[in-house]
């Protein structure tokens, strides 16, 4: 049975940043939200020694798998792949732009062959998962609101109950993944009108959303938004989410946070990179005054691989700069 969750709020998946660490210390901070993983490639969630640590999934539901692939029979095996680690969804990228990415024909080139992500889905559902979408509007630099809504025709043929959309177009060529977070326009417009459309389908928004009253004020109109670079430069905004979207408590930064971020790391010290470890927890250190000491302290204690001295470190960094 697929479990009902809220996904009112969701943190965007985003390669590098969205690890099963960063995922343990959203959800420390926030009891709501949505969480996704990276994008992890099919073939190497099949056949990766190290799957354990890439897609490790401690209770942190709710929380979806983000694959990138476009071959059926491997989709299936992610899909089961994603049920065993007791995910909650499991969602197709195409969105990404990368080079490397459409070299393995994936990601945000599949708009170019709606059909085949039409498969694809279908390769992904079953009775036991939610299988789920992440797109763009389009490709290239005009937007075409046609060819989106013949797109989402195709796919909503499946049944797909949930369509994350990263309301701009994808540049295929010319300009990095990096320029296409940023350069091709926002259409809000495109998402409304295809909710319209498709009333049994939750269109998720993402895209631009750059601060939290931001994302309360869209969801008055859309079911959900899915916010990325926001939580990707400050974690630590989550603990205003429970209260500012969910109207419950807020949570504080406390030393639980960090005795609780700790015993979740401490054993993967040895089979995982000190600095991957730590990085979210680090952005504890965003725009607070006066910081300086501690950060230079903790980085000694990351080469001598101390992570007993820096959770005391960081303990009393919280009960000093108060920062709730
Ligand atoms: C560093 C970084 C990595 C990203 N990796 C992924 C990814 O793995 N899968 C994906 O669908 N989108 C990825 N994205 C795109 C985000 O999920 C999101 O669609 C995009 O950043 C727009 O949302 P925002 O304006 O709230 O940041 C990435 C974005 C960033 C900044």
């Amino acid at each position: 049975m697929k479990k009902e969750v809220s996904r009112k709020f969701c943190v965007a998946p985003m390669m590098g940043y969205t690890t099963p660490y960063a995922r343990k210390l959203y959800r420390i901070l926030s009891n709501n939200s949505f969480l996704f993983s990276e994008m992890i490639a099919t073939k190497s969630l099949i056949y990766s020694k190290s799957r354990e640590n890439i897609i490790d999934n401690d209770f942190n539901n709710p929380v979806a798998l983000q694959v990138g692939g476009s071959e059926i029979e491997d989709l299936t095996k992610a899909s089961k792949i994603a049920i065993d680690y007791n995910y909650d969804e499991i969602n197709l990228n195409v969105g990404c732009p990368s080079k490397a990415v459409q070299k393995g024909s994936f990601g945000a080139c599949l708009m170019l062959d709606k059909i085949l992500v039409r498969n694809c889905i279908e390769a992904l559902q079953n009775d036991k998962i939610e299988a789920t979408l992440k797109c763009r509007l389009g490709l290239g630099r005009e937007l075409n609101y046609e060819f989106f809504e013949e797109f989402i025709d195709e796919i909503s043929k499946t049944g797909i109950k949930f369509i994350y959309v990263h309301a701009r177009n994808a540049i295929l060529s010319g300009i990095s993944p990096q320029g296409n977070r940023t350069i091709p326009p926002l259409s809000y417009d495109f998402v409304r009108k295809i909710k319209n459309k498709y009333p049994n389908i939750t269109f998720i928004l993402n895209g631009g959303i750059n601060h939290l009253d931001k994302a309360e004020s869209l969801l008055k109109e859309f079911d959900g938004v899915m916010v990325g670079r926001l939580i990707k430069k400050n974690p630590f905004i989550l603990k205003e989410v429970d209260k500012k979207i969910f109207n419950e408590k807020n949570r504080l930064i406390d030393e639980t946070i960090i005795n609780n971020y700790f015993e979740y790391i401490k054993p993967k010290l040895g089979f995982e990179s000190i600095f991957r470890l730590l990085s979210p927890l680090l952005n504890i250190f965003f725009s607070v005054p006066h910081s300086k000491i501690y950060k230079s302290k903790i980085n000694d204690y990351m080469k001598e691989q101390k992570l007993n001295l820096i959770e005391d470190l960081l303990i009393q960094y919280v009960s000093e700069k108060n920062l709730n």
